[in-house]
Parts: C-alpha cells; structure tokens; sequence
C-alpha cells in the first residue's frame, strides 16, 4: 500500500519522481479548458473519497478537478456530516471506505486519526493537511521554485512567522530535497525540533534566526503563512499578532533577499498582516502559480498512490 502521508516518510526518489511526472503532465496539457480530460486516463474507474473535516477552497478544488482531468471521479464529504463526527471510529470508517473507493484523501485535526485512517484502510491515503503537516502543499511549492528557477538543492529559503503545519512540511523538504532553511519567528512558536534534526539528519542546514530581516539576508526563496492557523484558538489571535509582528514580510524584509528570490504563501492570505500586498502583488511572488500546481502536484501523488 502506498500512502502519501507526509514527504519526511516518503523516499526522495519518489519525491523527485512525483514532480517531474507533475511537470510532463502539466505541460502536456497547456493551454486546454480546464475541464478537457487529459490524453491518457490513468484513473479510469476509480473513485475517490475527498474528506474534510476542515474547510478548504484549493484542496478541495484542486483534488477534485485534478481525478476528473484523469478520468476518475470523486465524491466530496465533510467530516461533520459522516459518522466519523458521530462516534465511529477513524479505524471502522476506514474499513468500510475501502469497500467503496479506490482512495481516500483527508483534511483532518490530529495526525493521529490519519495515521489510524492509513493503517486501517486497504486503499491507499493520502494527507490533505493536519494540525502538524501539509505534505501536498510543499510538494507543489517545490513543482513551483522549480519551474521559475531550477533545482531546488543547495538554494537558501527562509520561513518567516509561526512555525506551523506549512512550515513542517518545508522542513522535512529541506531534508528530502537537498536545500536550506532558515526559520524566523518568536521562540514560543518555533516548529518541533525532532522535525528540525530530522531535517538536519539528511544534509539540510537547518537554523533559526530571530531576527527577521538578518534571516533573509540572501534567501532565494522567502515564504509565510497565516498567523492564526484553523486549528489555532481565536483566543490566541490577539497575543499571536503581537509576536508575530515583526515577521511580516514586506519590501524592506525582501531588500534583504536575492534580487531574483521568490515570494510564496500556500494562501489563505491575510493582506497586509503576514504579508503586504506590495509583496503579495509584486514582482517576485508566485502565489497562484503554487495555487495552481497544487492540481499538477497531487495528480501526480495520486498516480503514485495508485501505481498508475
Ligand atoms: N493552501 C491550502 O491548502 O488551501 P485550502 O485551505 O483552501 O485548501
Ligand atoms: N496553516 C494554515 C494552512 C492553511 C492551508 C492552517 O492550518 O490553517
């Protein structure tokens, strides 16, 4: 069973493999309406279960758009309307799933009901972003610096604010994939340090810098996320703004960058809080180019997941 759970349990090879098969099908099928099928149909037949226990517009979208382009077809549940938020267990529900669909792609809060999900189902999972990860995201943001400026391995990129769910996903990519990373926020919410010496394990040079603007000092690659993540309580919001302030990133942080560096957000977005729309709308983000290879990226992963 091959599951895509997260990228630091996912072999390089296989990594490298699911972007450049994103890639040919990306550009094999430039140009076409979105809803024109692709050439081939790997997914003829196959059904897949989209799971979302929190809400999602590019997941959801792109994962559903992504199986139709392949010829499969989904169907889309929301967590709360399934007896999962009901009292059945994540291991039944994965049981009885398996006898209907040949996927299953799930958005949920703790890692441990998609660890139970994966163990339990004969099909394979894939994460949709938990509370500690968000694997397809970064997978799509490695397809998206590829794209605009080579190999990733060996290039400086800086994560900047709450240490959170993207940022873990960047960091097991900084060990799969060969590049460098620079955390910048407050220590209260700095990422695990098992997910940092994990990193560090396979030649990433992992470090953290407190100070903001000396951080980026010559990033290729600088990248932020919302400060209040879903699974974050509202009640934090107003200390979390506070620490996290001095994070932003804007023209005086990217100054600090490469010339040529990339801005990146896996959005939502809140403009002008982590992020100035100046950087958001500039020259040197491609924030809808990740959003869009989001559907390049998990086609792939899904082809993967199924052998196809
Ligand atoms: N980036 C991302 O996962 O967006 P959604 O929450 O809209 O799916
Ligand atoms: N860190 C954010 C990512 C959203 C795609 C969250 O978990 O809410």
């Amino acid at each position: 069973m091959t599951h895509f759970l997260d990228i630091h349990t996912t072999p390089p090879a296989d990594l490298r493999a699911i972007i450049d098969q994103a890639r040919t099908m990306k550009e094999a099928r430039a140009g076409r309406p979105r809803g024109t099928p692709d050439d081939t149909l790997p997914l003829a037949g196959r059904m897949v279960a989209l799971i979302f226990e929190k809400p999602s517009t590019r997941t959801r979208v792109s994962f559903d758009v992504g199986v139709r382009q392949m010829g499969g077809q989904t169907m889309v549940l929301s967590g709360a309307d399934m007896q999962l938020g009901h009292g059945e267990t994540i291991a039944d529900t994965a049981r009885v799933l398996s006898r209907y669909v040949d996927l299953i792609m799930i958005r949920t809060f703790e890692e441990a009901t998609l660890q139970e999900m994966a163990e339990f189902a004969s099909v394979p999972v894939i994460n949709g972003l938990t509370n500690r990860t968000h694997p397809c995201q970064i997978m799509a943001d490695i397809l998206t610096y590829e794209e605009h400026r080579g190999p990733i391995a060996g290039k400086k990129v800086v994560w900047a604010g709450d240490g959170n769910n993207v940022c873990a996903s960047f960091i097991h990519a900084a060990g799969q994939f060969g590049f460098d990373l620079t955390f910048t926020g407050p220590a209260t919410l700095d990422p695990e340090q098992d997910f940092i010496e994990g990193a560090r394990a396979g030649g990433a040079d992992v470090r953290i810098e407190r100070d903001a603007h000396k951080a980026a000092e010559g990033a290729d690659l600088i990248v932020t996320d919302t400060w209040v993540s879903m699974h974050d309580p509202q009640s934090a919001r107003e200390r979390r703004h506070n620490q996290l302030r001095p994070y932003q990133v804007n023209d005086a942080m990217m100054a600090r960058a490469k010339p040529d560096a990339l801005f990146m957000h896996c959005l939502p977005a809140h403009r002008d809080e982590e992020v100035t729309s100046r950087v958001m709308d500039g020259p040197n983000s491609v924030i809808f180019d990740e959003a869009e290879n989001r559907l390049h990226a998990q086609k792939a992963v899904m082809r993967y997941c199924l052998g196809v």
